[in-house]
């Protein structure tokens, strides 16, 4: 057998190794689970389920409106948060808010159809996965984990079959960049973003299995 193999790690490496594996798929998991939501949301031409301006309005914003007035809001949100629908909004907005998000002001300006509608549109905030958004997963986030797993713990196992693997998870990560990038801004091709979900599911899980067998099955050959 190959004198490398993650096995002959001393076992608090070995551990660590595990935790970042399995924290990798995790985030691998939530990033495919958010990206899929906003595939389906795209194409449902819904609004958001909980917009960021209601989660806002309703959070840190709450003392700025009153209930009649907050249900102006989401009566609009709602509607798809249309220009022929603004007027009622608009007049709330300059009652209640322009003294702080007026233009020129020190807060962010929030007092026009084209400032608002925005915010009315995006999901409220999933942490770290909306932060990154859609594309950056895809196009940054995805393959790092690959580039990560791959050369940080698949390169150092014993098992044979590694450049297969590694050219695989190659091959799934710039399918589901290229897809994702292609088709950007246009619902449609469901079988796109499948195929993408799938081929990374896959390549990580067979990825992670090999990595975690070669951490921990069988003795390890002689302590370094
Ligand atoms: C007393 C001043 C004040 C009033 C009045 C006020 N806001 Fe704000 N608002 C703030 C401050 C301060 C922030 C935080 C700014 C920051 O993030 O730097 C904020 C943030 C926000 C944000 C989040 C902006 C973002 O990009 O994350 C939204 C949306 C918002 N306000 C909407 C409203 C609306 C709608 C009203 C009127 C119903 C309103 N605010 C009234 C002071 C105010």
């Amino acid at each position: 057998m190959g004198a490398m193999s993650l096995r002959n790690l001393p076992p608090s490496e070995r551990a660590f190794a595990t935790f970042v594996i399995l924290a990798l798929a995790a985030f691998l998991a939530g990033g495919l689970a958010f990206t899929t939501r906003q595939e389906r949301a795209g194409r449902a031409q819904a609004p958001a389920a909980q917009p960021r301006l209601m989660a806002v309005l309703e959070g840190v914003m709450a003392p700025n409106t009153s209930p009649a007035e907050a249900a102006v809001f989401r009566t609009w949100v709602q509607g798809g948060a249309t220009r022929e629908g603004f007027a009622p909004v608009e007049a709330i907005v300059t009652n209640n808010c322009a003294s702080c998000h007026g233009p020129g002001g020190q807060f962010p300006r929030l007092t026009s159809y084209e400032d608002l509608r925005p915010l009315a549109l995006e999901e409220a905030s999933e942490g770290l996965f909306a932060t990154l958004g859609a594309r950056g997963l895809h196009l940054i986030g995805f393959p790092l984990v690959f580039l990560v797993a791959a050369f940080g713990y698949l390169r150092r196992t014993d098992w044979k079959g590694q450049t297969i693997l590694t050219g695989g998870c190659a091959v799934a990560v710039i399918f589901d960049a290229g897809q994702w990038w292609l088709r950007q801004g246009h619902p449609g091709h469901a079988w796109a973003a499948w195929t993408g979900l799938i081929v990374l599911s896959v390549a990580f899980l067979v990825l992670t299995g090999v990595v975690l067998a070669d951490l921990w099955r069988g003795p390890s050959e002689g302590k370094r």
